[in-house]
């Protein structure tokens, strides 16, 4: 068994002097210690170890209880109520006339009765009957006085230290006396203690804890370390943190801005016409239907540029000068003007694109958007997307499919694929889908935007654009498998959620 360093101290003090039976000052002494505990530690380690014997001596220690403290103070009863007796002459000696003495109170009286007689004065008629001879009586009181008086002295004594009638005599009435037990160790070395070698006893340097002070020293060299156990409980800690939603978006913020791309915003309440119309999404799409898109009541109408409005039906009627036939329908600028709640995020990159047609960029935006989906495991009225475009001259397909891998690989999920997709504006377009548990799944929409999203606005170079929903991934990183979990605020699920 390995000693412990305050063992091996120990132990190193006893062989000083190896025949010698040690109590626990000498101990304290010769190792240098001032907490007994230590020593109580380490000779209990080496009894174990076989290399001491601890012997134990059990001692009563007495000391005077309350109304013993209270006798040392003024007298024991029955001292005071023989001083009295010895005053008073033989006709006065009564009861009553105790009671009605400053020797004892009321209640003191009838227990004085006892007493007194125990010693040798016994009540008769009422009367307190003094015999001719007091010397034994005398002596009785002042042998009991003057053991009250010693332990009030000493405070403690032991057992074999007081006189055994005494002790007895006073343990039988209350409160006088107190006692309490006390065990005395000493210590004595065996053979094994005594042969073992010098070289086992150097004290090592045991480490829990791996502190920068004592990296800086050069002791931590030769400690020993303690081995951690990865496998043991331990307590999760529980403190403020950002919600997962809110961390997963500054890791997201974190990576595109890392990629070189700018972070632009928008509000949430726009215009069909830039939210629908300037991308090029027929007027009469299902999408625009109020059973899909939260339409305002305030603002009902929204003001627009008049040229743009008038771009956007040209566009939508005819092409405009894009070479496309349009939708062929007829443009309704009332429908362009209706106020509502962006239902995606790509209303963002296109308004940023028309105020800067010409210059290159890369921009994303991580934001809100509203569809009037009914609630389900997967679906929310309200949740996020991650949008993004790249405008510049050689802005390609593959640059678009190579940004989107390189995103979701920095997020963890290397395994990404494209597949052709629709979508109005765009052309071509494709579906995003990431591997997750071998299963792939549809994380966003993304393409190139079409020329009768672009030309109109007077971009000249291809316009790489993509949208994703952010509860998606939400669920992946955080392994969910219903979406509302992520906006319940349960407080004991929030808490068990890793840091993102
Ligand atoms: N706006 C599309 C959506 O909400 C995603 C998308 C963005 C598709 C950009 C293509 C280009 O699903």
């Amino acid at each position: 068994m390995e000693l412990t360093n305050n063992a091996k101290r120990m132990l190193k003090a006893m062989r000083a002097d190896p025949e010698r039976t040690w109590d626990l000052d000498a101990i304290l002494e010769a190792t240098d210690w001032s907490d007994q505990a230590h020593v109580a530690g380490a000779g209990g380690g080496l009894d174990e170890a076989g290399m001491v014997v601890i012997a134990e001596q059990r001692t009563n220690l007495w000391s005077l209880g309350p109304e013993g403290a209270a006798a040392a103070e003024s007298g024991l009863l029955e001292a005071r109520v023989w001083d009295w007796l010895s005053a008073q002459d033989e006709g006065s000696r009564g009861m009553r006339d105790l009671q009605a003495s400053e020797a004892a109170s009321k209640q003191e009286a009838g227990i004085a009765v006892g007493l007194l007689k125990d010693v040798g004065v016994p009540l008769v008629n009422g009367s307190f009957s003094v015999p001719g001879n007091t010397a034994a009586i005398e002596a009785t009181i002042e042998m009991r006085t003057e053991f009250i008086s010693s332990l009030a002295e000493e405070g403690t004594l032991a057992e074999a230290d007081l006189d055994g009638g005494l002790l007895e005599h006073f343990h039988g009435r209350k409160g006088l006396v107190d006692s309490e037990e006390h065990v005395e160790r000493t210590w004595r070395l065996t053979a094994r203690g005594i042969a073992i070698d010098d070289e086992d006893l150097e004290e090592i340097l045991h480490v829990a804890d791996i502190t920068p002070d004592l990296l800086q020293g050069e002791e931590w060299r030769t400690a020993d370390f303690k081995p951690y156990d990865v496998d043991l409980p331990a307590p999760t800690p529980v403190g403020g943190r950002a919600h997962p939603m809110q961390a997963l978006i500054e890791r997201i913020r974190a990576i595109f801005l890392e990629m070189g791309f700018s972070e632009i915003e928008g509000d949430f309440v726009q215009s069909a016409g830039w939210n629908m119309d300037a991308l090029f999404i027929p007027q009469d799409h299902p999408a625009r239907e109020m059973q899909d898109t939260f339409y305002l009541d305030e603002p009902e109408s929204i003001d627009l540029a008049a040229e743009r409005v008038a771009q956007w039906a040209d566009v939508h009627e005819s092409g405009g000068g894009t070479g496309s036939t349009g939708w062929g329908s007829e443009f309704s600028e009332e429908t362009a003007h209706k106020g509502l709640l962006r239902t995606h995020t790509t209303v963002n990159t296109i308004r940023y694109l028309a105020d800067r047609p010409n210059e290159p960029c890369r921009v994303f935006g991580i934001g809100r958007v509203f569809r009037k989906e009914s609630i389900d495991r997967t679906h929310l009225p309200e949740f996020h997307q991650i949008e993004g475009i790249i405008m510049e001259p050689e802005a390609s397909l593959p640059m678009l499919v190579t940004t989107l891998k390189t995103f979701y690989e920095k997020m963890g999920y290397p395994e990404v694929r494209v597949r052709p997709a629709y979508f109005p504006y765009t052309e071509p377009s494709m579906e995003v889908e990431v591997k997750w548990r071998g299963e792939w799944l549809e994380l966003g929409g993304s393409g190139i935007f079409r020329p009768e999203v672009t030309e109109p606005l007077g971009c000249k170079w291809p316009v790489c654009a993509w949208g994703m929903g952010l509860e998606r991934l939400a669920m992946l990183v955080l392994g969910l498998d219903d979406i509302r979990q992520l906006y319940l605020s349960d407080l004991d699920w929030l808490s068990r959620q890793p840091i993102l």
